[in-house]
């Protein structure tokens, strides 16, 4: 099975994207989705953000490599009754029975960044966003001190040595680096931003909580403790994560809200000249 797949299929996304639902909706806020628009949502999870643009008007295609967050994403759809947004599963590395030019706003948030195929994840968004379009992408940044890029760092320090040629998803999080990979893609520097934004993680309930969400439910978390097997360095693992979350928990009254810093990448693909 692709590696990837495997990884995100592991426990349950949907519990830690519960968590983040209130950014999700003020991102969409922020993209300007308007009744009508055409809108890929790449690596779309559960529908964090696939279902607050359908239901601000948008026609929505959602493409998961996660069979049961697709499906998770199609039970949330079914159950508010929307008939605008279509999810299926997908692979961000081949979008190649997508059609060029098809989409208004091409979105991956936190998503495509994992696809271990950067430069293809490149052309396949630029390819299909139409000339006037755009491409937004959510990645978290390599050495940010806020809760999910240092999770992903402890993953990486505890987790088994990464296979030849692995490239971390986190190298999304650099400005060279987004403008190298979508350079060679055919956009020009001048059309991609790029600024720090902030994700929201908010439960009801201690840091402990949502820790055992991370230990339980996060794939790439439950990953690295199956290789650690139990032991003492799993209870450092642990306690570092908890550790963690408690420094950047902001709640209070036996509350969690964390504010997590990411870079928000906006690429204007160009009309053709003439
Ligand atoms: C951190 S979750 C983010 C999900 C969603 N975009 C959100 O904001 O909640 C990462 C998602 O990327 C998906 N993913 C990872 N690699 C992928 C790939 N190669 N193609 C499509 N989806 C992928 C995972 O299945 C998972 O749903």
């Amino acid at each position: 099975m692709n590696p990837n797949k495997e990884l995100w299929e592991k426990g349950n996304f949907s519990k830690l994207a519960e968590t983040m639902r209130d950014s999700a909706d003020r991102l969409v806020d922020r993209l300007g989705v308007t009744p009508g628009m055409k809108v890929l949502d790449l690596a779309c999870g559960d529908g964090a953000t696939a279902l607050p643009m359908a239901r601000r008007g948008a026609d929505v295609l959602g493409v998961d490599i996660a069979r049961n967050l697709v499906a998770a994403a199609q039970a949330r759809v079914a159950a508010e009754g929307l008939t605008n947004v279509r999810i299926v599963e997908g692979d961000a590395c081949d979008l190649s029975d997508l059609p060029d030019d098809s989409f208004d706003l091409v979105l991956s948030m936190f998503g495509a960044m994992f696809a271990p195929c950067p430069l293809d994840v490149a052309r396949g968004t630029v390819r299909l966003a139409r000339p006037g379009g755009r491409v937004v992408m959510g990645n978290w940044i390599p050495d940010d001190p806020t809760m999910p890029a240092q999770i992903l760092r402890l993953m990486h320090e505890y987790g088994p040595p990464p296979p030849p040629g692995f490239v971390p998803p986190t190298a999304w999080g650099i400005e060279a680096n987004v403008i190298e990979r979508f350079g060679q893609a055919g956009i020009p520097p001048e059309a991609i931003t790029m600024e720090p934004a902030f994700k929201e993680f908010r439960l009801d309930g201690p840091p402990s909580a949502l820790l055992d969400i991370f230990l339980n439910y996060f794939g790439p978390v439950i990953r690295v403790f199956e290789a650690l097997g139990p032991g003492p360095r799993a209870d450092e693992l642990r306690a570092r994560m908890l550790a963690l979350i408690e420094r950047e928990n902001l709640g209070d009254d036996g509350k969690t809200l964390i504010r997590a810093r990411y870079l928000l990448v906006t690429v204007r693909v160009p009309q053709p000249a003439g």
